[in-house]
Parts: structure tokens; sequence; C-alpha cells
């Protein structure tokens, strides 16, 4: 990664902020475009004291006017874009009897919306460059099997998953690759949140560990390494795909105690 430049969307905080950690630890060039100016600047300031290149742009992905101000402002720091991590997403996980249209306008306009126009301008600079580059998506577990109540968070993530391959077939051309990177559950302080709501989080985080075939779930850093595998030139023919990363949660075809 030395010298490329990397945006992470969604940086300030869970897997986003361990993706940004991990691409500066490994020489890259780390844009943390990221919704909040607490949070950016925080993760900004920590790299660099470790020595590292990252840089804070505000970003709100479901705004196309603030999209193309972060694309810009990059291009002027930099002059290029090897890199883009489409991570930043929201969850509503609510009854389809219950659930408005502004919590599906919400959760499609940061995690559907927001994938398509970052890809659509970052694409754009990408070509400028005529050196190629990658995408990769931050989709979800949810975009291959799901539960009850989340219905926009699924439709979401499988429109994720459609239009990595489509974006692939679009831009292979230019030498860009797009893959998807799905993760199940994955520890980070979203994840926290919501056991701690839970009447029993020791008992229900058991029981969690237990539907995984590896009896684990991932860390923000396991899901770091994919992405970077996928960005790097190690998976130089690798487009169009997308990758589950869940301890094998997903592989199993159903729970039950009894049978
Ligand atoms: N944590 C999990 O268990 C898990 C599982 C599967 C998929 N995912 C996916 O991974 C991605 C990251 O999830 P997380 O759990 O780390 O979330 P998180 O809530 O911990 O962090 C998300 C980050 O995105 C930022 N953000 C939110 N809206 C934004 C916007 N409109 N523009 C720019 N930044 C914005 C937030 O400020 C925050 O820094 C999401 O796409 C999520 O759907 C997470």
């Amino acid at each position: 990664m030395n010298n490329k430049v990397v945006v992470v969307t969604g940086a300030g905080n869970g897997i986003g902020k361990g993706i940004a950690e991990l691409m500066a630890e490994r020489g890259a060039k780390v844009i943390l475009a990221t919704k909040y100016d607490e949070e950016g600047y925080l993760l900004e300031k920590a790299l660099k004291a470790q020595g590292y290149w990252a840089c804070y742009v505000q970003t709100d992905v479901s705004n196309e006017e603030s999209v193309k101000n972060m694309v810009s402002q990059v291009l002027k720091l930099t002059g290029k874009i090897d890199v883009l991590v489409n991570n930043a997403g929201i969850t509503i996980f609510k009854s389809i009897l219950d659930a408005t249209v502004s919590d599906w306008n919400k959760v499609i306009d940061t995690d559907l919306k927001g994938v398509f126009l970052c890809s659509k301008y970052v694409a754009a600079a990408m070509i400028e460059n005529k050196d190629g580059g990658s995408i990769v998506n931050i989709s979800s577990n949810h975009a291959y099997r799901t539960l009850p109540d989340t219905e926009m968070y699924a439709a979401a993530k499988g429109g994720v998953n459609a239009m990595t391959r489509s974006m692939a077939i679009s831009l292979g051309q230019f030498g860009i690759r797009v893959n998807a990177v799905c993760p199940g559950f994955t520890d980070t302080n979203h994840y926290q949140h919501w056991l701690a709501e839970k009447e029993n989080p020791e008992q229900v985080e058991k029981e969690i560990f237990g539907l995984h075939a590896l009896g684990k779930i991932s860390t923000p850093g396991d899901i770091a390494e994919l992405v970077f595998f996928l960005s790097a030139d190690s998976s130089k023919n690798i487009t169009g795909s997308d990758f589950l990363i869940d301890g094998g949660l997903t592989a199993k075809l159903y729970h039950s105690e009894k049978f």
C-alpha cells in the first residue's frame, strides 16, 4: 500500500476505523471520509501520532454535494485515489408494519445510495488517473440470509452485492476492480451497545458465539485483513465477487436443539 491513496468512508468508528488503521500501518495515505468531526479528528490525530499519513475529510455519503466535495478535496491534496472502501452504513431493525418511509430513506440513502455516489465520483477520478483502482464495498451477511424485521437493511445490502457485480463489469475496462466484503457479527462499539441492552448480555453472547462454527465473532481487524487483500495487487484478477466473513455462522442450514 506504499503511498497508495485509500479513502475509507465511515472511518470514525467500528469496522471503518479498523480498516483505516490497518491501511495506515501498511503505508497507505488514508482519507477518513466520515460524518462526525469529533470521530474524524480524533482518529486523524491518533494515526499521525504513530507517524502515519491520515487526513479527515468531513463527508456525508448520502449527500451528493458532500461526496463531490470530498473527492475534489482529496484530489487537491493527493492528486489521485487508488482505493475506495465504501464502509459507511447505518442499521434500523424494525418491523415492516412499523417502519416509516423516513426510516426506509435513511437506511437506503446511507447504505445503498452512499455506495452509488462515492463509487460514481471516485471511479471518475480513477479513470482520469489512468492507473486503475480497487473499490471494496462493505456489505453484510444479511445480503445472503436474513431475519425478521430487517427488510430495509437486507434490501440495502442485497442491492450493494448486486451493484458490486454490475460496477465490476462496467469498470473492468478501466482496470478498476469492484468487490464486496460481507461481515457477520463484528465486535464494534455498536455491537457492544446492542449487547449491553439485553437482559442477560453474558448469556446472549455465549449463545451468539455458539452459533458460529469457529465459536467466535469477527473483530474489525479480521474484516480489515480481507479488505486489505482485495485492495492490494495480490488480488489483481479478482473482481465482481462477494466474500462472506462470519466465522461459519451462515454455513449452517438451521439452528435447533431438538433435531
Ligand atoms: N458491526 C457489525 O456487526 C456489522 C456486520 C455486518 C456489516 N456491517 C457493516 O459494516 C459497516 C460498518 O459498520 P459498523 O458496525 O462499524 O458501524 P459503526 O456505527 O460502528 O460505524 C459507522 C461509521 O460510519 C459513520 N457514518 C454513519 N453515517 C454516515 C454517513 N452518512 N456518511 C459518512 N459516515 C457515516 C459513523 O459516524 C461511524 O463512524 C456498515 O456498512 C455495516 O452495515 C457491520
